[in-house]
């Protein structure tokens, strides 16, 4: 077999080959041995800094929600670069209360890169202020419109340009940056068909600053396949979540894996989240109970998010996510992309990158 030769997907002076970013998960399911694993194979492991730590009042150190959070995640940096020495980076979604703390740890230990979505990092470049790093700002956009509304607000408050974008599709698993009613009808809008608003806005700001700003695509990729044919797009690379749930190395617990592989195609459902957008769960008793209306009773010691009203929410969503990641499947859900039901089998990250890899070369162009 002809050795496949992928392009590198290069953001400054970072250079990833092959050309995948393992899209950050939480709660705890990209954690230090799937992103480390991601890592050594020379793609780009991101870790999800959301409920690293219990919600709850102080614990019995006397340390707050805010305390353990920056603990958890300084600890989780430093247990992933015991595992790879390549580079890896932290996932913060704009909707969390700590965003600042937690980008403020990502910085200070020089991760290679924070990605940011769920919300617009309008105000990110201002944490890099006082803290020297070479950590890259990727924000992610589901349209040329928020991709334009980053880039003139950084250029205008920061003299700064993001380093790339991941524009993320409604395929894709987590918080969806897409209107509820578009991702339940039967026109779903297509990655490919707004990659070329978010190039077009890339190109009118790379020309007037002269910085490159690669477009990260993700959202629904499956195979090597799909990989060759956004390459071809536009794309200076993907970025991918839900295939690697199913590998030995990640952090989610088996009854997480095997939910993913005994979905099937019609119990995948999009519920709007307390987060305030819609998201993509599979479906279980406890979506059901949720979707009825069912307030299901807790208490709110800290705020982990600025949209959140305790009051008014019918579940509390971090103690929901960190049931799943517990296994407790009864009182929590499991994210997933809408090609979760294509996974069959739990594999290795090596196997899973070399499949992909295999199947884009027999896609775009081999080398001998
Ligand atoms: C279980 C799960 C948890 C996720 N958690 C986050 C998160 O914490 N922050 C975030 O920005 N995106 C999150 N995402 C979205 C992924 O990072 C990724 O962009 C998306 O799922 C890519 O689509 P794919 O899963 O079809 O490959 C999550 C996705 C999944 C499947």
């Amino acid at each position: 077999m002809a050795k496949t030769k992928l392009p590198d997907l290069v953001i400054g002076d970072l250079i990833i080959n092959p050309p995948i970013v393992q899209g950050g998960m939480g709660a705890r399911v990209s954690a230090s041995s799937l992103v480390s694993a991601v890592s050594n194979e020379g793609a780009f492991g991101v870790i999800a800094s959301v409920g690293l730590a219990e919600v709850g009042e102080a614990d019995s150190n006397g340390l707050s929600y805010e305390e353990r959070s920056k603990a958890a995640l300084f600890n989780m940096i430093h247990a992933t670069k015991l595992k790879t020495k390549n580079s890896f980076g932290v996932n913060i979604m704009c909707a969390l209360s700590n965003y600042d703390d937690l980008a403020k740890v990502s910085l200070e230990e020089n991760v290679a890169a924070i990605i940011s979505g769920a919300g617009l990092p309008l105000g990110l470049p201002a944490l890099t202020q006082d803290i020297k790093s070479n950590t890259k700002l990727i924000p992610i956009v589901s349209s040329g419109r928020a991709a334009d509304l980053i880039c003139k607000t950084w250029s205008r408050r920061y003299n700064v340009l993001p380093d790339a974008f991941v524009l993320e599709g409604p395929l894709a698993g987590g918080h969806l940056g897409f209107k509820f009613t578009d991702l339940v009808s039967d026109e779903l809008p297509l990655v490919e068909n707004i990659l070329p608003e978010v190039l077009s806005v890339c190109k009118k700001y790379e020309s007037a600053k002269g910085k490159k700003i690669p477009v990260i695509v993700g959202g629904g990729v499956f195979t090597g396949k799909d990989i060759a044919r956004l390459l071809k797009l536009g794309a200076s690379g993907v970025q991918m979540a839900t295939r690697f749930v199913c590998t030995d190395e990640c952090d989610a617990p088996d009854l997480f894996k095997q939910a993913y592989i005994n979905s099937t195609e019609k119990d995948i459902v999009i519920i709007l989240s307390p987060v305030g957008l819609p998201a993509r769960v599979i479906k279980n008793k406890f979506v059901e109970r949720i979707e009825s209306g069912e307030k299901i009773k807790f208490t709110c010691p800290y705020r982990c998010l600025k949209v959140c009203n305790p009051y008014s929410a019918n579940y509390c969503i971090a103690q929901a996510m960190i049931n799943a990641y517990k296994g407790n499947l009864e009182e929590g859900y499991v994210m997933c992309g809408a090609n979760v039901h294509r996974i069959k089998k739990i594999v290795s990250v090596k196997e899973l990158i070399n499949e992909l890899a295999e199947e884009f070369g027999e896609n775009l162009y081999t080398t001998t």
